[in-house]
């Protein structure tokens, strides 16, 4: 036996162990520190580690990286934008503005006078880009339905009821609500829902509407044209009483005039599009209660590139079409653009009536406009603006002119100003 065989021996796995415990107690101990003793950790700081978000960063650091190119003011460069020569997202420029950074007024540039874009929303969105901004994963609602077997996003329609309660233009309690992509995607689906059913023995639905009038009332009917309907012309040819059998569209506010419309066919059943009906555009006599409703996210928010429009529907049967019909042509509104709406609308919920209230926002930045367009052209000896007198509105709890309209002279003001002006 040696001399160390001489000191007595201790069992060689009870080092291992003790080894092993501590370990154990350190890795319990930096575990306890990161999930329960460490504050909660804020974006913004240079890598995943310190801000605690991981995947979620390198997608943030592109959303601001783009939003931070140069556009002068005129334009912006978007996250799926072509790239220019660096290889990063050009700028694209705004109508009438041209140039790498679309410093650059183009020459001659015609007016569009026909149609309108909600830009003007944009600088209340970049001023809420934090509130606006939507993180969507690459495995967000990858199903073709959402879990509880459906196409639209219940939160969402919840936010949208609240919202319509909230502003006060729409009665939405006993109404069925249906998503689509756009409310242009519904103006058919409503046609078709309201139809008699293809298979019956009665005669075709005619689809009519006042003048003047939107044109896609016309151009959707005529080119689906259903063996269940046919686009019928206007409303002039037709006398009062003759309604049986009609559907006639009805804008309210009317685009292009701004009117607060009725059906004129009594006992026809109206589509009543309100995509207008928000107070930035016209002022709200009352919660609007038509037994079918036509609305867009295009108008109270801006977001027309987003295509989210719904309906609401009185009667369960209506709806049911109605739904069927989106069912069938595209399963369902867009699952992101569901998300993304959900956020705006909470934005918009959450500055009601207060300094950043959206439709103050609106008002404000339309009435500028208007007066504007006014100033010019009450100095010309052939055109005139239409004169509208200011009524109460029970959103702003003030008389308030209808400026619909003046959405689409964004691009005039260039016409008119011959370039002076900056927008304002
Ligand atoms: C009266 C009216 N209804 C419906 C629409 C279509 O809106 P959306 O963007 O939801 O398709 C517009 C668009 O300008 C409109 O003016």
């Amino acid at each position: 036996m040696d001399a160390a065989g001489m000191q007595p021996r201790r069992p060689a796995g009870l080092g291992v162990l003790a080894l092993l415990c501590s370990s154990l107690l350190l890795n319990a101990l930096f575990l306890a520190h990161h999930f329960v003793l460490s504050p909660p950790r804020l974006l913004g700081r240079d890598d995943g580690s310190s801000s605690g978000l991981s995947w979620s960063l390198q997608a943030a650091r592109e959303a601001e990286a783009v939003a931070a190119v140069d556009c002068s003011g005129h334009g912006q460069a978007f996250l799926d934008g072509v790239a220019g020569e660096d290889g990063r997202p050009a700028c694209e420029c705004n109508a009438c503005f041209t140039g790498p950074d679309c410093s650059l007024r183009a020459p001659n540039c015609i007016a569009n006078a026909s149609s309108g874009n909600p830009l003007f929303l944009e600088p209340y969105w970049r001023r809420h880009a934090a509130a606006g901004a939507v993180v969507i994963s690459g495995w967000h609602r990858m199903s073709y339905t959402t879990t509880d077997g459906v196409y639209q996003s219940v939160e969402l329609e919840d936010h949208i009821r609240r919202l319509h309660s909230a502003v006060g233009n729409a009665v939405v309690d006993d109404k069925h609500l249906v998503f689509g992509a756009g409310s242009t995607q519904l103006i058919n689906a409503l046609v078709h829902a309201l139809s008699p059913d293809a298979n019956a023995a009665s005669p075709a639905a005619r689809v009519v509407a006042t003048v003047p009038y939107y044109t896609p009332y016309r151009t959707q009917t005529a080119m689906f044209d259903g063996r269940e309907y046919r686009w019928d012309g206007t409303t002039a040819a037709r006398g009062a009483n003759s309604s049986d059998g009609f559907i006639e569209f009805v804008a309210s506010p009317n685009n292009p005039d701004t009117l607060l419309q009725k059906p004129v066919l009594r006992g026809s059943a109206a589509i009543v599009d309100r995509a207008y009906y928000w107070p930035h555009f016209t002022h709200i006599p009352a919660p609007a209660d038509e037994d079918v409703m036509l609305f867009t996210m295009s108008k109270p928010s801006g977001h027309a590139g987003s295509r989210l429009g719904w309906a609401l529907i009185r009667d369960e049967k209506v709806a049911k079409r109605a739904y069927e019909y989106v069912q069938s042509s595209i399963m369902g509104a867009s699952r992101d653009t569901q998300l993304r709406m959900l956020g705006i609308v909470k934005v918009i919920l959450a500055n009601l009536h207060g300094k950043e209230d959206i439709f103050a926002f609106g008002h404000n930045v339309m009435g500028t406009r208007w007066r504007r367009l006014s100033a010019i052209v009450s100095r010309s000896q052939r055109i005139s603006v239409q004169k509208m007198a200011p009524e109460y509105c029970t959103y702003f709890q003030a008389g308030q002119r209808a400026i619909a309209r003046s959405i689409e002279i964004t691009e005039l003001e260039t016409l008119f100003f011959g370039g002076q002006l900056t927008h304002g």
